[in-house]
């Protein structure tokens, strides 16, 4: 499968928000990226469903929704409702993980699960063939802008092996510090999900950026 890119909106001008959803509409971006945050699980806040359902009037590509709050049973409807496309849940923040799944994929969404990095791969091994994404956060949740860790690389390795034998299918999305620098490296190791906040938005030309995330070749790697 060709790898997808999934720019993260939390980098956006959010006072230009439809001009930006409009340049991602024209680029080779692949999905976009939503990140939620509700100030408990993550110490931060982001936007909710008025802001999601904004996007999407002017969207032509799926919205990928990253949850990042506390039981996020009670709002799956909800994010259905304003647009969402792929809902991913954290492992950390459910009681009933393969309730959640299940509840995600009723919906007509697309189900995902997102593991923190100190939560081990082995851990999704019991769902693994239930979803149709897994996303290892390669910084800790809460903020764009931030640093990769480099032991992402073993988890991603770890995940791919596990997908490989139980469900070839499954998206592997990478979340956190993703750029040129490390891009062609994530997909060696299995990713087949870019997510890229700062480096496509903080770009002088965001367009240009995720060209380059997309079109990855040996040349555009820069160790
Ligand atoms: C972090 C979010 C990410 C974030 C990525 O908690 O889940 O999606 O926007 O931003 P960068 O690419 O800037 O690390
Ligand atoms: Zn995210």
């Amino acid at each position: 499968m060709n790898h997808l890119i999934a720019p993260s909106i939390l980098s956006a001008d959010f006072a230009h928000l439809k001009q930006d959803i409009l340049m991602l509409n024209n680029s080779d971006a692949d999905w976009i990226h939503v990140d939620v945050m509700d100030g408990v699980f993550v110490p931060n806040i982001s936007f909710g469903f008025p802001v999601i359902a904004a996007v999407k009037n002017y969207a032509l590509k799926p919205l990928d929704v990253h949850l990042m709050i506390t039981n996020p049973d009670r709002y799956l409807e909800d994010f259905q409702k304003a647009g969402a496309n792929v809902i991913t849940v954290h492992y950390e923040a459910c009681d009933h993980l393969d309730r959640t799944i299940h509840k995600i994929k009723e919906l007509g969404c697309k189900a995902g699960v997102a593991i923190n990095p100190h939560t081990p791969v082995s851990l999704l091994e019991n769902v693994i063939e239930e979803l149709d994404l897994a996303l290892i956060m390669t910084v800790n949740p809460g903020f764009g802008g931030q640093k990769f860790i480099a032991n992402s690389y073993h988890k991603i390795q770890q995940l791919r092996a596990m997908a490989d034998e139980k469900n070839p299918d499954l998206y592997i999305e990478v979340d956190g510090g993703v750029s040129n620098h490390n891009s062609l490296a994530l997909l060696k190791a299995g990713a087949n999900v870019l997510v890229a906040g700062n480096a496509i938005f903080a770009a002088e030309d965001p367009l240009h950026a995720i060209a380059e995330l997309k079109h990855i070749s040996p040349d555009t790697f820069h160790a």
